[in-house]
């Protein structure tokens, strides 16, 4: 116990002694795609910055700097790159679609963020639409919002009205992850009313109300299922939650059931069966696979197949952070990753592709690893590594100082 108090009292003033010094690190290292309405504009903080303060820089990812047109793109001088909203004749895809990163840059080294997806949207005319639908009594009615496909990715279903009046999803009425409305055990009385979804786009903050659907409600009669709602193909992140859907209209009502990979569902409290279809929580890499839903009754039967793909984030951990050493010594510097495989390493010193010469050797079997011998006080300054898997980028950095010896043997390596 004294050893060890005596061990942090003797080698605190030395490294507080550096760490007061320069350092550089990021804001936010997972902005990596920005899509903004062409009539807001955009204002993009640098994510990377260092103390004492640090030069900030942006570049398009083709290296060219950034710069300055009037009333269109102007970077601040505190690091913030602003686009001004513009009318569609002044697009210009250099400028409002492409690919860009910023720099920061002081004492201590350069850094550079992942390149940034930088993407304007256009307002455009498109109109939300509902068709009629048709129910037994005592069965079940989807209706969907049929969002034109142009502006599918930005525009989503905030809520559902039944006759101008916002439903409250409750007893009999559900509305999806998705968007859909679904009506359970249908009444005749629902044939009285009309329903329209209401939208809004993401980027523009528009809403959209759509035309008013009905339904016709008929008397049961035997039938076999027939899908009314399920899904093909879903890509979510590894710890989000997902909803598959899968309803099916048919008398008696139609018993679902579903298959993973050949098998019965796993018993585990992350999956639930519900009327919108099979939540799935806290999802796993594992939770990936070909789902079966099954939908029976005793006239028949109908079944969709569909694919569930987990994507775990990539991470990149770079060991040393921060490593002070004399000249002459061996650097080591390790990239580990964890996520998905089948990713490719980049490195960097200070914003530069590494080459690899008479000092330096990228190592290991996916060049996870960096070697300096006999390190030289120019190969000082900040060392990243880039790891990228198909859209995916993840990148972490290192601090490298060489500095002349003053009591160590030549030749041999510090900590
Ligand atoms: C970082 O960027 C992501 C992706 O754009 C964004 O969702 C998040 O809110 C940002 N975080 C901060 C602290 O700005
Ligand atoms: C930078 O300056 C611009 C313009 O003065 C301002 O709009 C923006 O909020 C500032 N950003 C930060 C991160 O300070
Ligand atoms: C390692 O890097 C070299 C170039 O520096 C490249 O040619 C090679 O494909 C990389 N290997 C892997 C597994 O990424």
């Amino acid at each position: 116990m004294w050893l060890v108090t005596f061990l942090l009292l003797y080698s605190l003033p030395k490294a507080h002694a550096e760490d007061v010094g320069t350092s550089l690190y990021f804001v936010n290292d997972s902005l990596q795609q920005v899509t903004f309405s062409s009539t807001v504009g955009v204002v993009i903080p640098c994510p990377a910055a260092g103390s004492p303060s640090a030069v900030l820089r942006w570049y398009l990812a083709t290296g060219d700097d950034i710069y300055d047109v009037p009333h269109i793109r102007h970077v601040h001088a505190n690091g913030t790159l602003q686009l001004y909203p513009f009318s569609p004749s002044a697009f210009n895809s250099f400028i409002h679609d492409n690919d860009y990163f910023c720099t920061a840059e002081n004492s201590a080294g350069k850094i550079r963020s992942p390149n940034i997806r930088v993407k304007a949207v256009f307002r455009e005319p498109y109109t939300v639409r509902v068709e009629d639908q048709r129910s037994m009594r005592g069965n079940v009615a989807v209706f969907k919002c049929l969002i034109p496909s142009s502006v599918q990715e930005y525009v989503s279903v905030i809520s559902w009205e039944k006759d101008t009046v916002s439903i409250i999803p409750e007893n009999r009425f559900f509305i999806t992850s998705y968007g859909g409305l679904y009506i359970s055990d249908v009444q005749k009385e629902d044939a009285l009313s009309t329903y329209r979804c209401i939208t809004k786009h993401k980027y523009s903050g528009e809403t959209r109300q759509s035309n008013g659907a009905r339904l016709s409600v008929s008397d049961p009669a035997e039938s076999i299922p027939t899908m009314l709602d399920s899904f093909q193909s879903r890509e979510v992140k590894a710890g989000r939650l997902v909803e598959l859907p899968c309803i099916a209209s048919g008398y008696p009502n139609p018993a679902v059931r579903w298959i993973k990979d050949g098998r019965p569902l796993p018993a585990d409290s992350r999956w639930t069966k519900r009327i919108t279809g099979l939540t799935i929580s806290d999802l796993r890499v594992e939770d990936s696979g070909t789902y079966i839903c099954e939908v029976t009754n005793t006239f028949g039967s109908a079944e969709v197949t569909g694919t569930l793909t987990v994507i775990d984030p990539l991470r990149v951990t770079l060991t040393p952070k921060k490593l002070k050493t004399g000249i002459g010594s061996t650097v080591i510097l390790s990239c580990a990753l964890s996520g998905s495989p089948e990713y490719v390493i980049r490195w960097y010193r200070n914003t530069d592709l590494v080459a690899v010469d008479d000092y330096i050797s990228i190592r290991g079997i996916s060049n996870e690893t960096l070697l300096i011998t006999a390190a030289q006080k120019s190969h000082s300054g900040a060392y990243q590594c880039f790891a990228t898997r198909k859209s995916q980028t993840a990148q972490d950095f290192s601090i490298i100082t060489l500095e002349a010896r003053r009591w160590s043997t030549p030749g041999s390596s510090s900590p």
